[in-house]
């Protein structure tokens, strides 16, 4: 991961969701590149198992806009500066179309789309200051959707809509890119908690035509592309990584 060469400072890397998965991948990624990185997440013992060698743990709720602020604070006051956000925080509340609850949306859209708002509002300043970049993740199912999703599915092309009008704004205001990238099914504590996990893994990845599933370092290297100079006349893009799976049309 090379990046923008404003400043011979150690650069800075927040990851959300940095606890586990993607996140957590990313944010080692991260450090072992010689950046210094904030991980936030909601489990303390999570974010302290990653924690160290660079890696400074943030205990936060992205989806409550005063916790995110308040943290965005402690990591500037920690490290002076940003230089890539990774919007990595994420949940998947499954639920019939009628069973759609006001703490489910809540908890959907709340986390993955307005979540990932409360970061880039609270991080923007700091990456104008650098040219920063942002790194948003949304999923497959934005585009192509089973039952059950709904509420998933459009968290997630609200990131995606988001993120378009931000690369829009910040490439007019600064030198701030902003990117999606698109997983399909990725093999991490989000998958494993699904039910019958281990039947639609087998299952599923009969329609992916690189014949398995996703990592977490799949998607690791997309974000260290992105986030790198290389990547410095992305932005706006919405990138399915997904093993060819968004290609597939049935055999
Ligand atoms: N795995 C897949 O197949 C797949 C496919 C497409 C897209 N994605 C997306 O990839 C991203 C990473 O997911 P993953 O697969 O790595 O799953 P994961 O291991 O469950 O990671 C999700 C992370 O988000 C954190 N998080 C959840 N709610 C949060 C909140 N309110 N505030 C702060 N952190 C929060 C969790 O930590 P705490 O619970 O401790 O807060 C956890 O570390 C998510 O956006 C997910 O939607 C995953």
């Amino acid at each position: 991961m090379t990046g923008d060469a404003t400043s011979n400072a150690r650069r800075v890397a927040v990851v959300t969701g940095g606890g586990s998965g993607i996140g957590r991948a990313s944010a080692l990624a991260f450090a072992k590149a010689g950046y210094a990185v904030a991980i936030l997440g909601r489990r303390a013992d999570a974010l302290a198992k990653v924690a160290g060698g660079g890696i400074k743990a943030f205990q936060c709720d992205v989806s409550n806009h005063a916790q995110v602020q308040k943290t965005a604070r402690a990591v500037i006051a920690a490290f002076g500066r940003v230089d890539v956000l990774l919007n990595a925080a994420g949940v998947f509340p499954r639920a019939a179309a009628e069973d759609a609850s006001p703490p489910l949306i809540s908890e959907a859209i709340g986390i993955n789309l307005i979540g990932t708002i409360h970061c880039c509002a609270a991080f923007v300043p700091q990456l104008l200051a650098t040219n920063g970049t942002i790194v948003n993740i949304s999923s497959r199912l934005a585009h192509q959707t089973s039952a059950g999703s709904s509420l998933y599915a459009a968290s997630k092309g609200g990131v995606e809509s988001y993120s378009k009008a931000l690369a829009v704004e910040l490439g007019q205001r600064g030198k701030v890119r902003v990117n999606v990238i698109c997983p399909g099914l990725v093999e991490t504590e989000m998958l494993r908690r699904m039910p019958n996990a281990e039947a639609l893994i087998a299952d599923r990845r009969k329609s992916y035509p690189i014949g398995r599933l996703g990592q977490p370092a799949d998607i690791v290297s997309v974000v260290s592309f992105l986030a790198s100079a290389e990547a410095g006349w992305l932005t706006g893009a919405v990138i399915a990584v997904d093993g060819g799976a968004s290609s597939f049309g049935g055999n």
